[in-house]
């Protein structure tokens, strides 16, 4: 169940027969993720031209990753499904779990200690189910992933959005939430709504600071995170053969901060060297002997327009490094004066406490090299850091590499703190203040995805940025947020003044990776005597029970929320101290919403229970409500559930007795768990209505009796007043989804079909 070319070669030699067909149904030349795509039907040679954006699809994916923190619940739902082994090779990854301190021998230690449990429940289930197992410490899923698993043309599913990462290698490589994963682990297929394609055409070429990480800064400004919703992003031109394959890797993976389904690239030269490198020249060798299906057919990078849906031109030679943020990845400024500009009438802080280095964005070889060319420089001219610099390795082979190769030592000269080869801050997984919430306003820096309020350090007053591992090292060590390498000057401990030259790097190590324990544990071959043991009285782990239906008359629902603004997956189900619980439903469910914004109020963790007139925490409100049997809805904005695949997001509110999420429109993957734990997940069909609902409204649904695909819901909302309003809801449930919501989550048909 590890690295499996014979599974590989398997994909290959279907690949021409299937794509040939798909060609001809679809009628016109393909791209490369209608190819991968239609290699990946459930059905076998494609014989339908599929609708982008409408058709819901089967799929078969060829691998499944998860990480510690969604391992647990996907995990505890696969053990319901009443199956002996997974049906496609799986892998966990222990990452998320650990946190950044002291360093990673000592951070590691402690993780080990306090999420032992934790990690000997996965590595359990790992051991029965046939699942390869990534103990901590041995790296980021997704590095971890780019280093092992993904190859060209292949189609993987991961509990985790950042799981598109895998399109540096080619691959259509797509985050879903544990439920999606559990089904594909027990042997069915996977569905998504084919997908539209939108196409990056990159000319010119990297040079000097900018770096790929420049390049996903400026499609982010240019999407926005709403963008690529419902959509594969595809790069190709030049200036996408001529960039390395993690960096490739790093553009795919932030795909995910503009709502993107995946994103991918065309098989080149750069590819290869990454696949000889990392011991696995026999995947080399055979995506070589079908190199023209690894890519798109001529004509449609040659006439782009005509073949994708939306067309982006990028020319790198005349990008500049970016700093995209604070609180959000698509505000993008260019590095110097005009952030300088920017900060000052925002009143953003201009000093800079830390620069991070690492998440499974940027943590490759390449990556350390190049920033490390900057602390290097920094030694030799004298210059002092003035912030904090921390790193986190992307996988034990990488941080081993790096350190036989002096990277390392270059970053300790100055004091930077190395982490463990895991997530850390990326998560809020950083002790970085005793009291987050009332810590001082301050900036920082970092070469990772997500920005959002508290993600990294759980302070509302941290205003993070995202660069380029290289421009980061230089900001930290230059202190300030305004800080330009390509034009400032730095004094240094001498009173001189000394310049940045450009970072220069490995794109791989030049003496080849090395790692003498990479942290793997193959599963026995047959692990059916392996006990899996959950304790009652765990805080950390409970077993599931199914769901009850909601059912088809939901009438006098009250509001729990009307969530204002951004409302992600980490406003609904927090991260931080939080991923302690994630394997236990009832505990976690305790942070309900508690991130979310009360339209009424402006505040958070703050509702009215209309029971009772009074206001209090979301959780505790929404508890009240259950105990008196009383149904809830919960309303919400924009994109809402963008952020990761967390099914917790959708699975707390079904423990606690929400029934219906209605929002002005979805986040893709948060819809989709919306509807697996067997919850309404509607839109407004005016959006203008959310201004309707008020608090102490009442909500009864008038035709839920007759739920069906491509059919509006009415509900009738019934104010405090009397009054009342009737409004139209769309949904995307097909027929199969309706199921799931009958019989109370996707995993209850499972489970039934078991029996
Ligand atoms: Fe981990 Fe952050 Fe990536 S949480 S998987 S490093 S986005």
């Amino acid at each position: 169940m590890a690295f499996d070319i014979e599974m590989i070669k398997g994909v290959y030699s279907r690949m021409a027969e299937r794509v040939d067909a798909a060609r001809k149904v679809v009628g016109k030349p393909l791209t490369l993720s209608e190819k991968i795509l239609y290699n990946h039907l459930w059905d076998g040679n494609p014989t339908t031209a599929f609708t982008r954006g409408k058709d819901y699809v089967d799929f078969a994916p060829d691998r499944i990753a998860c990480q510690d923190a969604t391992a647990q619940m996907a995990l505890l739902q696969f053990m319901q499904a009443g199956k002996s082994k997974v049906a496609v090779p799986t892998t966990v990854h222990c990452d998320h779990l650990i946190q950044a301190k002291d360093g990673a021998a000592a951070d590691l230690r402690q993780a080990n200690s306090v999420s032992s449990e934790v990690f000997n429940f996965l590595e359990s289930v790992s051991n029965k189910y046939g699942i390869g197992f990534w103990k901590p410490g041995a790296g980021i899923i997704h590095q971890v992933v780019l280093e092992n698993y993904a190859f060209p043309g292949g189609m993987m599913i991961g509990t985790d959005s950042h799981t598109v990462n895998a399109g540096g290698l080619g691959m259509v490589a797509i985050g879903v939430g544990g439920a999606d994963a559990v089904d594909v682990m027990a042997g069915m297929a996977w569905e998504l709504k084919f997908p539209k394609l939108i196409g990056v055409k990159l000319t010119g070429k990297l040079s000097g600071w900018t770096a790929p990480k420049d390049v996903i800064l400026k499609v982010a400004e240019i999407l926005t995170v709403k963008g690529g919703t419902g959509a594969i992003v595809e790069y190709f031109g030049p200036g996408a053969t001529a960039m390395s394959c993690t960096g490739k890797g790093t553009i795919c993976n932030m795909g995910a901060e503009i709502g993107a389904t995946t994103s991918t690239f065309g098989y080149d030269e750069s590819m290869e060297r990454y696949l000889r490198s990392t011991e696995r020249a026999d995947v080399a060798d055979a995506a070589n002997k079908v190199k023209e299906y690894l890519t798109a057919d001529p004509e449609v990078y040659a006439n782009p327009e005509q073949y994708f849906d939306q067309v982006i031109e990028i020319n790198l030679s005349e990008l500049n490094p970016l700093l995209n943020g604070p609180f959000t990845p698509d505000l993008s400024t260019p590095a110097g004066k005009e952030m300088g500009e920017k900060a000052k009438a925002n009143d953003w802080p201009i000093v800079v406490e830390w620069g991070l280095i690492g998440s499974c964005t940027n943590s490759s070889y390449e990556d350390l090299s190049r920033a490390s060319s900057i602390a290097q420089q920094a030694i030799d001219k004298g210059v002092k850091m003035k912030a904090e610099l921390g790193i986190n390795p992307g996988s034990e082979q990488v941080r081993y590499t790096a350190e036989r190769d002096g990277i390392l030592e270059v970053f300790e000269k100055l004091d930077a703190k190395i982490f463990t080869n895991a997530c850390g801050p990326c998560i809020g997984q950083w002790a970085r203040y005793s009291d987050p919430k009332n810590a001082p306003k301050n900036s920082i820096v970092h070469s990772f995805n997500r920005n959002f309020a508290k993600r990294a350090d759980g302070n509302p007053n941290t205003h993070a940025f995202v660069a380029s591992p290289e421009l980061t090292a230089a900001i930290a060590i230059a202190g300030r947020l305004d800080f330009n390498p390509m034009t400032d000057k730095l004094i240094n401990e001498e009173g001189e003044e000394v310049m940045f030259d450009e970072p220069t790097g490995w794109e791989l190590p030049p003496k080849g990776f090395e790692v003498k324990d990479n942290g793997y544990i193959e599963p026995e071959a047959d692990g059916s005597h392996v006990q899996v043991i959950v304790d009652p009285k765990s805080e950390r782990l409970q077993l599931l029970t199914p769901f009850t239906p909601i059912g088809d008359d939901i009438k006098g629902a009250k509001l729990l929320i009307k969530a204002f603004g951004k409302c992600t997956t980490d406003h609904i189900s927090m991260a931080g101290p939080w991923l302690r619980f994630r394997g236990h439903l009832d505990n976690i469910s305790n942070n309900c919403l508690i991130g979310a914004v009360n339209a009424y109020n402006q505040q958070t963790n703050f509702v009215k229970n209309q029971l009772t007139g009074e206001y209090g925490g979301v959780p505790d409100v929404q508890r009240q409500y259950k105990k008196e049997g009383i149904k809830t809805i919960v309303v919400g904005d924009h994109n809402y559930g963008e952020g990761s695949s967390r099914e917790h997001a959708a699975m707390e509110p079904r423990h606690l007795g929400v029934a219906a999420v209605i929002v002005k429109s979805f986040a893709r993957i948060h819809e989709t768990n919306l509807k697996k734990q067997g919850m309404l997940g509607l839109t407004f069909a005016n959006e203008s209505d959310y201004d309707l609902i008020q608090e102490d409204d009442t909500f009864n649904f008038l035709d839920l009796n007759e739920f069906a695909p491509d059919k509006q819901l009415t509900l009738e909302v019934v104010h405090a007043n009397g009054s009342k309003d009737v409004i139209k809801l769309n949904h995307t449930y097909n027929e199969a989804q309706i199921a799931w919501y009958k019989a109370g989550s996707a995993l209850n048909l499972i489970a039934a079909e078991n029996a």
